[in-house]
């Protein structure tokens, strides 16, 4: 079994449908969630599931035998950030290095980058009246949303839209493809075969 651990610090839709599409997978595991955040509503949705979560505040992170020590527990092989809102240290990327993967809720290299995240990305995609958006799934390294890039997909910004109805809208895509994506990636490798 491949075992991964998902982050999140909020919500945790994204999660969820990554705890439920692994549920049952031959060759792949939820092993781990793991919240910033104790109050997370992630966690809540991993114990519902019977799934192990750990809660790894910002000073956690300081410790880094200890900290690496979680993840070991759990043999953990991949990390999957699902809404995690923190920046990664760098020894902990390097210790994964290609073996953690972030979901993005825009199009990268646009919209990326330190206070990108949630709906700050859904009101710059508005207010810069772009005619597209959409989702990017992308490797991890040391700085924010600059990674390789496995797998995007792009939606219509309709004249209409705010805000609120474009994360919705690209909120399903996440919730359609990051699962396929995160299995491809791990069985297969970078060249993705995702059909629609
Ligand atoms: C998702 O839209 C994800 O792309 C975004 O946070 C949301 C979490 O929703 N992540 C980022 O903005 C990271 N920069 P969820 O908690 O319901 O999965």
């Amino acid at each position: 079994m491949h075992q991964i651990a998902v982050l999140a610090s909020g919500f945790g839709s994204n999660a969820a449908k990554l705890m439920d599409y692994f549920q049952n997978h031959p060759q792949i595991r939820v092993a781990l969630v793991v919240s910033n955040n104790a109050s997370a509503r992630v966690l809540t949705k991993a114990g519902e599931r019977r799934i192990p979560v750990e809660v790894l505040p910002g000073p956690a992170w300081e410790n880094r035998e200890k900290l690496l020590k979680v993840f070991e527990n759990y043999q953990v092989e991949t990390i999957v950030l699902a809404g995690y809102m923190r920046l990664l240290p760098p020894y902990f990327v390097k210790a994964y290095r290609n073996r953690i993967i972030n979901i993005h809720p825009a199009l990268l290299p646009a919209f990326g980058g330190k206070g990108m995240y949630g709906m700050h990305v859904h009101r710059a995609v508005i207010e810069s009246g772009a005619h597209k958006s959409g989702i990017t799934i992308h490797l991890v390294n040391e700085q924010y949303d600059e990674g390789e890039i496995l797998f995007s997909k792009s939606l219509d910004v309709l004249p209409e839209d705010t805000p609120e109805s474009l994360a919705k809208k690209v909120l399903e895509l996440e919730h359609r493809y990051y699962a396929p994506v995160v299995e491809n990636y791990i069985l297969h490798g970078p060249d993705m075969k995702i059909s629609d």
